[in-house]
């Protein structure tokens, strides 16, 4: 007997349980469709939501990028190249030592970060990770669809290395060195 109601309130805890999701996903769907949820990048991001798309950028990274091998990276040669690279398709969203953000890098939500700033925390195979294949739900554009090759890539990875120590003045020397093609 004692067994047999236990069974049926197991059922019905069951049964409930079924309703309250089934409630619960139609309650997400009329949300999703109300149009409720602010897709506009003016929207300032919860601390939650911060936390989330932060911390799952970081994990994602580190175990996608932890079986490549980097190569030894270069010399001033590679920099530069780098730097042409960096000037041509990076510039307008992550702004380079002391110069004003673009008007589009000022509209980005989630911004582009510093990068000279962020490169100490990453390895070269991270950096390379990122610029090869790009950060979904952000701006962070994908290389790996591009006709420039991994060994561009890597340049670029150089140049971010480098970018560490420079200055204002340093960029703009370059800047003038190395005029666009
Ligand atoms: C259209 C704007 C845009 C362009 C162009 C762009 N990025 Fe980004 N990048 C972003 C944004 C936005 C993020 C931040 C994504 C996030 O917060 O998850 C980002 C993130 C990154 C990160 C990772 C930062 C981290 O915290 O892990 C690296 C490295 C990076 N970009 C390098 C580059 C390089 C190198 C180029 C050029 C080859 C480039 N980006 C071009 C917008 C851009």
């Amino acid at each position: 007997m004692m067994s047999l109601f236990r069974a049926e309130v197991v059922k019905a805890v069951l049964a409930w349980l079924v309703i309250l999701g089934v409630l619960g996903g139609l309650g997400a769907l009329a949300f999703v469709y109300s149009g409720f949820f602010n897709v506009a990048a003016t929207t300032v991001d919860s601390a939650p939501l911060q936390w989330l798309l932060v911390t799952a950028r970081e994990a994602s990274i580190q175990l996608h990028a932890r079986d490549i091998e980097a190569p030894t990276l270069g010399g001033a040669e590679q920099v530069e190249r780098g730097f042409r690279f960096f000037r041509q398709e990076c510039a307008m969203c992550h702004n380079p030592p002391g110069r004003e953000p673009t008007a589009m890098s000022a509209g980005l939500n989630p911004k582009a970060p510093d990068l000279p700033e962020l490169v100490e925390d990453m390895t070269d195979a991270e950096l390379f990770w990122v610029t090869r294949n790009g950060i979904r739900f952000t701006g962070m554009p994908a290389w790996a669809t591009s006709s420039y090759g991994d060994e561009m890539i890597w340049d670029v990875v150089t140049y971010m290395r480098a970018s560490v120590d420079m200055q204002a003045a340093d960029y703009d020397a370059l800047d003038q060195r190395l005029p666009p093609d």
